[in-house]
């Protein structure tokens, strides 16, 4: 897999109008998620696979002077972001990607990332890269659907046409210690809207049924919190 593909795949996302599907879709455990991180006044942001930088932009307005800094791989998702950017909100985008990070080692208070991280193309590099840009002490809090655990998220794969990640909750714990992060931590994080109204179910390849649907939004999502130690 390569970076243009995973680049052309999701300007076409941009194209078809899905980054602001996957606001909605992932905004409510987004915003969970974000007001729980206990960000401090000043603090650098770095929004790993922002997409159109819904989260950035949140993220930015966590704190007097917190700034965040939204990478995607894909040109188009960028340029949304910065047609729905505001001038008073402290974010900033940028193309690249999670192997190879322009930023200077510990700049970065938190890493956060939604439903990003299984794309990338090297797994082991973007932990690297995560742990290279966070300062001691901070922390990468990473919200994924796509796990083992949530069994019926399995079929996505063959939907988006790049390769993903499939891992399990102690898998992906297990990749962040590897990666020198101590101590691991995760949780599920549960959609308030829960699975929405049986009678507008409308059945998909990978949901053929609302009892399938239904599992995907109780397993929740996978909040994975992993921090960069301090030297002792
Ligand atoms: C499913 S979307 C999620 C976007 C956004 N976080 C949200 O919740 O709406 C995944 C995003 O990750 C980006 N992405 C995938 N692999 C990447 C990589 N290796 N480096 C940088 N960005 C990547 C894609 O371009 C896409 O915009």
């Amino acid at each position: 897999m390569s970076h243009e593909l995973l680049a052309s795949t999701f300007d076409q996302w941009s194209r078809d109008g899905r980054a602001a599907g996957m606001e909605l879709e992932h905004g409510d455990v987004g915003a969970q998620v974000i007001a729980k991180l206990g960000v401090r006044a000043g603090e650098q942001i770095l929004d790993l696979g922002c997409g159109n930088g819904w989260a950035t932009r949140k993220l930015a307005k966590l704190g007097p002077g917190v700034q965040a800094l939204g990478i995607d791989v894909s040109p188009q998702m960028i340029a949304e972001a910065e047609r729905l950017h505001s001038l008073t909100i402290r974010a900033r985008y940028a193309v690249g990607s999670f192997e190879r990070i322009d930023a200077p080692d510990a700049k970065f208070q938190r890493v956060f990332s939604m439903e990003a991280l299984y794309y990338a193309v090297d797994l082991e590099a973007a932990l690297r890269e995560i742990a290279r840009v966070l300062k001691p002490g901070g922390t990468a809090d990473i919200v994924i659907d796509y796990y083992k655990d949530n069994a019926a998220t399995a079929c996505w794969a063959s939907k988006t046409g790049v390769p993903m990640h499939y891992l399990s909750e102690s898998e992906w714990s297990a990749a962040f210690a590897r990666a020198g992060f101590a101590p691991v931590q995760t949780q599920r994080v549960i959609d308030s809207r829960g699975p929405g109204d049986a009678s507008a179910f409308t059945p998909s390849r990978c949901y053929p049924d609302w009892a399938t649907w239904k599992s995907v939004r109780e397993a929740g999502s996978l909040w994975i919190r992993a921090h960069k130690p301090k030297p002792a």
